[in-house]
């Protein structure tokens, strides 16, 4: 039975692999901000240490893209110093590092789906800091996973899904942009394939991108969740190519799965994750 931590466990993603993690086999502890803070590596070397975790799952980052401009330290601390912490960690009690990275390292300016190979050049402060937890990573440890993702939503926390079935509800009519393509990724999609991860135990070292298949734009993801939750709402939803934002964000930052679906089969189309996300909010609040 594999020994598992689980760090930022109060985020969205950390909070979807603690309800998976009730169905399957495994010893894993949870633990969020206040109880470990990635920033402090005594606290962590405290928890480590004799513990006998087989693998640490890091669901901790400092996600606030447009404050990442502003509280760019913060989120170097986070998401760079607190990835070079975990690393350091995991490299001195041989536990093997599960750990979340973005699309946002790369820069938007292609029109193909990015490979694991593809050279990175993140454009906001943001990519810049998930990027320079990768590259602690790799120099620190071999037994690594780095999981590129892109748009993740889930029923927790915040996030885009949430904040648009918010404001139907409340009878809001948005405009959303058309400009960026990318995929919506389901938390419960992502929890899945990290727990194939430990399971199989035999997935080969390295970066994956993970996602559903295909894409859209932030417009056409809104469409799809109005579709779903209330389809006589649809006009609700209109398109605009102009919205303002500090972070400059890339255009395109769509990622290729080939390598990803050479170890795991199990990949939904997104509009398929978005319809049972939200099949399965209407179930909860019916
Ligand atoms: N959200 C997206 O669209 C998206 C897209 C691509 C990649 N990712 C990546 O996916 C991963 C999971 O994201 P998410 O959406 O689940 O993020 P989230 O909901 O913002 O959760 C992040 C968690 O990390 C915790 N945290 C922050 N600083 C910490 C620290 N110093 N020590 C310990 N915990 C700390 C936060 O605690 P507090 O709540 O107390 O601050 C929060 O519970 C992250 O690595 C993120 O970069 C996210």
């Amino acid at each position: 039975m594999k020994k598992v931590i689980i760090l930022g466990s109060n985020g969205q993603l950390g909070q979807t692999v603690k309800r998976f993690t009730d169905i399957e086999p495994g010893e894993f502890q949870f633990f969020s901000r206040k109880e470990l803070d990635i920033t402090d590596k005594k606290s962590l070397i405290g928890v480590f240490k004799d513990s006998g975790f087989d693998y640490c799952i890091n669901c901790a980052a400092y996600t606030n893209v447009e404050g990442a401009e502003t509280h760019t330290e913060d989120a170097f601390s986070i998401n760079a110093e607190g990835a070079k912490n975990i690393a350091e960690v995991c490299n001195i009690y041989q536990v093997k590092l599960i750990h979340i990275s973005t699309d946002y390292v790369f820069d938007g300016n292609k029109e193909k789906p990015y490979t694991t190979a593809e050279t990175t050049n993140p454009i906001n402060q943001y990519g810049k800091s998930k990027l320079q937890g990768e590259l602690y990573i790799k120099a620190q440890l071999n037994a690594y996973y780095i999981i590129r993702t892109s748009w993740l939503y889930s029923l927790h926390g915040k996030n885009f899904l949430k904040t648009i079935i918010g404001k139907i509800e409340s009878g809001a009519s948005l405009n959303i942009t058309t400009e960026e393509n990318g995929t919506p990724t389901s938390c419960i999609d992502l929890a899945a394939f990290i727990l194939h991860i430990i399971k199989t135990d035999s997935v080969p070292y390295g970066i994956y991108n993970f996602s559903a298949k295909g894409s859209t734009t932030w417009y056409g993801f809104a469409k799809e969740i109005v579709k779903n939750l209330s389809p006589e709402n649809s006009s609700m939803i209109t398109p605009t190519d102009s919205f303002k934002t500090v972070a400059k964000r890339p255009k395109f930052s769509v990622l290729n799965l080939d390598k990803t679906e050479e170890f795991y089969k199990e990949l939904n189309t997104w509009q398929e994750s978005v319809r049972l996300m939200v099949s399965s909010y209407k179930s909860q609040i019916s």
